[in-house]
């Protein structure tokens, strides 16, 4: 029988693939259906669409490479960022920004650290505020102002995949941003970081 199987090399993929799957079903299936990590932690908001903006304009930049948004439940960790990661936090978020690695601090709990005109200056030139950072500056987010037209569209997509925005915020979505740069965007998605959770470090 070992040989049979053995000698059909697809009939060894599919037995292969079967045999894996196991462990995946044992260990995610039951996840879905535990309330812990489906429901929303008290107080959860799906991102305003200034905050999802910024969430956007993160990903584009490259923010991710640099920076983790998963803070372990390890000691190191929460004594250096605060409580760890709950997953009742990221429920909302499509796609998550966990990162994997960790160049910059993690930044799960970033929200309310500093104040917004700390991150302006941060932002355009690192150097100014943390002397010896290699983080890179980000001059041109200051000259970007939003698309605006886009905004609606992706709050509405976001409806589609069961985040509870109401046809009215899409209606709104665009409103009171003209003068928005993709800066405030930015700034406004990390100042709500890991906010509900209030053990900081
Ligand atoms: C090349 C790696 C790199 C990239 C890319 C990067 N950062 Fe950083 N970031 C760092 C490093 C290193 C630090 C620590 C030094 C400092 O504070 O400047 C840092 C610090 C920070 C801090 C302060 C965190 C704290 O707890 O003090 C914030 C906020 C931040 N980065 C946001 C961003 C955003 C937003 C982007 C994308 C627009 C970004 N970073 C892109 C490397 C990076």
């Amino acid at each position: 029988m070992n040989q049979f199987i053995e000698r059909n090399i697809g009939l060894m993929i599919v037995l292969i693939l079967i045999a894996v799957s196991f462990g995946g079903i044992v260990e995610i299936v039951p996840l879905m259906s535990q309330k812990m990590v489906t429901e929303p932690i008290d107080g959860l908001e799906p991102l305003t669409p200034l905050q999802l903006e910024g969430r956007d304009i993160y990903i584009r930049e490259g923010c991710t490479v640099c920076h983790s948004q998963m803070i372990r439940p390890l000691r190191a960790e929460v004594e250096r960022y605060g409580h760890y990661s709950v997953a009742g936090e990221l429920v909302y978020d499509h796609p998550f920004v966990f990162g994997s690695k960790r160049t910059g601090p993690d930044l799960a709990r970033v929200g309310g650290l500093y104040s917004d005109d700390w991150h302006r200056a941060h932002l355009l030139d690192p150097r100014s505020v943390v002397p010896g950072s290699i983080m890179p500056s980000y001059p041109w987010l200051f000259e970007e102002s939003i698309d605006l037209e886009v905004l609606a569209k992706k709050v509405a997509v976001l409806q589609t995949l069961g985040v509870p925005y109401s046809d009215e915020d899409i209606a709104n979505a665009a409103n009171g941003l003209e003068n928005s740069t993709e800066a405030d965007a930015v700034i406004a998605y990390l100042q709500q970081l890991g906010t509900l959770i209030t053990e900081r470090r």
